[in-house]
């Protein structure tokens, strides 16, 4: 085999430098993937399938019409997307997609991105000790019925965690189907796993081509990480000893009575933003509702979602503490809206694990295990994702913003000692800007007393202060008639976002600042809440009214927190505000940021 490394070390390095002496030279000829948004209702009744009008869009750019093989549109696209987003991701040189952007129809062209997977990899197992179980919640739920879309690197569906005995049958809604390929068959599907499906480079394509690289198509994990996140999420109890060679409790999900369906996005180059996006419109014609939970630690390395200790192991003090490696806030992007939002559990979790491969994930090691430890953001969003299925299926009903407020007003920031959450980075107390709301604490997320409710025309009604193009601004809107009302959000500060970031301007004239929140009423129908807002050096709070009676369910109450500058502060400020009944508190934290110069 390897002869004569030096030589091949040569002709690889041979190879690469011309390559990069082709790219520079007809770097414009070079193809890249294209995500392509579409205005669907602008497509001429001529056509018979938007996919035909897609491809004749295409044609109609392309360089290259002559040459063989090149004339039609349709050898270009590798998804057409036609659930959650109209579009398609084709192929296209820079001026081919220059050309696209300028014709009537499309809304929006991206290059595609190309996102990693944020695990912290155990090379070797880590000492195991009796766990206390991170989910007695879930036994009190009947948390079936929800089916939680996982977009990772696939599921390994012999693990004992996806064993589907005793749950009941798949829900007559749900249309999405198990793909059959290399080493993944029809029976590996079960109530537990309800979907398995596979996305690579166009393979999932709806013209019906099949990827040259069709040694890939299976949904099959041969990675590890989808079916440990996978199990993480909503894995069946699985009790016994000497799992891993150690002996320990249970292992299980959050959400053990949920369904999966895998959606396989990532592979060891990374995962693709046109797979992954394919996997989101699949999943909605799944059944998902649009409401697929999508990994956030696939979200652009801004995980909303943070991670903190396992906060549930006994005897740690303190616990639980915000990882150095979680992700930080503030938000760049929107000062107004504040990140992270919250801190879950992502270091040194057990889950279930591939047969296909070895615990350290090398070629080399020939070990197989049943389970295995990993820490990352990508530990951290099932345990989310769980909690989040779970809060579902107690609140159908509820829109994903209601969840997310649940989670996010239960949240807590003091640990097991009774002192602020620290920060191992600084071994000093984390601010918002480390732990956003706090750590979940799932119990309190399914009782929230009150929630902050966000619908999609709120969402747009943000995107209206962003300063957006009418272009960027159609890309978003679903229904292309739905347009900004601009009194409706006076800032972007408006959007009723369960945690508050103030933004002081430069402009010393301004002196108050003033925003608003809507609260629904999800506990008892009379309900009498007041509110308490922790003291701040920079500003004086008031808030109006300092009392919300409710006097039926899902009624909602308006509120309005007026800050004024006492004296502007060189650094943020934190701090909170919650609404208490005696049983429920309501917190949402608050950042105070004042811009140069002070
Ligand atoms: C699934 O779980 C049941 C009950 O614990 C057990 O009897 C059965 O053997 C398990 N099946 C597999 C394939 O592990
Ligand atoms: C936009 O159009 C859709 C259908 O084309 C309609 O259902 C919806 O009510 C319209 N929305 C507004 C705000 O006019
Ligand atoms: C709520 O009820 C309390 C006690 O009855 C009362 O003092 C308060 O003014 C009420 N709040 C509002 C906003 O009506």
């Amino acid at each position: 085999m390897a002869e004569n490394p030096v030589k091949w070390l040569f002709l690889i390095l041979a190879s690469c430098l011309c390559f990069a002496f082709v790219l520079s030279e007809s770097n414009l000829l070079i193809k890249k993937t294209y995500i392509v948004q579409m205005h669907k209702s602008a497509m001429p009744a001529s056509f018979s399938s938007p996919l035909e009008w897609y491809s004749s869009k295409l044609k109609s750019v392309m360089s290259d019409t002559q040459s063989e093989g090149e004339g039609d549109g349709e050898n270009r696209i590798i998804y057409s997307y036609q659930n959650a987003f109209h579009g398609v991701a084709a192929q296209l040189t820079e001026e081919e997609a220059e050309r696209l952007k300028q014709e009537d129809g499309v809304v929006a062209i991206l290059p595609e991105t190309k996102y990693e997977l944020h695990t912290t990899r155990s090379p070797m197992f880590l000492g195991l000790e009796p766990e206390e179980s991170t989910s007695i919640w879930s036994q009190k739920l009947a948390d079936h019925d929800v089916i939680v879309g996982v977009l990772d690197t696939g599921i390994w569906p012999e693990s004992a965690s996806f064993n589907d005995t005793g749950m009941t049958p798949v829900p007559a809604h749900w249309k999405g189907t198990c793909e059959t390929g290399r080493g993944f068959q029809k029976h590996h599907c079960n109530r537990k796993i309800v979907g398995a499906r596979v996305f690579y480079r166009g393979y999932e394509a709806a013209t019906g081509k099949i990827n040259e690289k069709n040694e890939y198509k299976s949904p099959r994990d041969q990675d590890g990480h989808g079916t440990h996140t996978a199990a993480t999420v909503a894995g069946s109890p699985v009790r016994g000893a000497n799992l891993l060679g150690y002996a320990y409790g249970t292992a299980r999900g959050m959400a053990p009575g949920a369904r999966i369906a895998a959606y396989k996005v990532c592979w060891t180059g990374g995962c693709f933003s046109s797979d992954i996006l394919s996997a989101v419109d699949r999943a909605v014609g799944d059944g998902m509702e649009g409401k697929a939970i999508k990994h956030y630690a696939l979200t652009n390395g801004k995980p909303t979602a943070t991670l903190a200790f396992l906060g549930t192991r006994l005897g740690v003090r303190p616990s639980p503490v915000v990882a150095a490696f979680s992700s930080r806030g503030p938000n760049f992007l929107t000062l107004e809206i504040l990140k992270p939002d919250v801190v879950a559990p992502g270091v040194n979790i057990l889950a279930a694990w591939t047969g296909e491969l070895g615990p350290s994930s090398l070629p080399t090691d020939h070990r197989r295990v049943r389970f295995n430890i990993l820490s990352g953001t990508s530990m951290s969003c099932p345990h989310v994702s769980g909690i989040a299925a779970l809060i579902k299926a107690r609140h159908p009903d509820w829109s994903p913003a209601a969840v997310k407020s649940a989670l996010m007003t239960t949240a807590y920031v003091h640990d097991n000692i009774h002192n602020p959450l620290q920060d191992s980075s600084t071994a000093a107390a984390s601010t918002p800007y480390d732990h956003g709301a706090g750590h979940i604490n799932p119990l309190k997320a399914l009782d929230p007393g009150l929630i902050y409710d966000i619908s999609a025309q709120d969402y747009f009604e943000f995107l209206c202060t962003q300063k957006l193009t009418a272009m960027q601004l159609k890309a978003f809107s679903k229904h292309s008639n739905m347009s900004c009302h601009h009194n409706t959000l006076a800032t972007p500060g408006d959007l009723n976002y369960p945690a508050i970031s103030v933004v002081f301007p430069e402009d010393t004239a301004i002196s108050t600042l003033t925003l608003h929140r809507t609260v629904t009423n999800v506990g008892p129908p009379a309900s009498h809440y007041h509110v308490v807002v922790s003291p701040f050096k920079g500003v004086t709070i008031k808030v109006e009214p300092k009392t919300l009676n409710f006097t039926r369910r899902n009624q909602k109450l308006s509120y309005k927190i007026s800050f004024t500058r006492k004296s502007p502060q060189t650094m943020p400020e934190f701090g909170g505000l919650a609404w208490k009944d005696g049983v429920h508190k309501v917190r949402s934290p608050i950042a105070i940021t004042w811009l140069p110069p002070f």
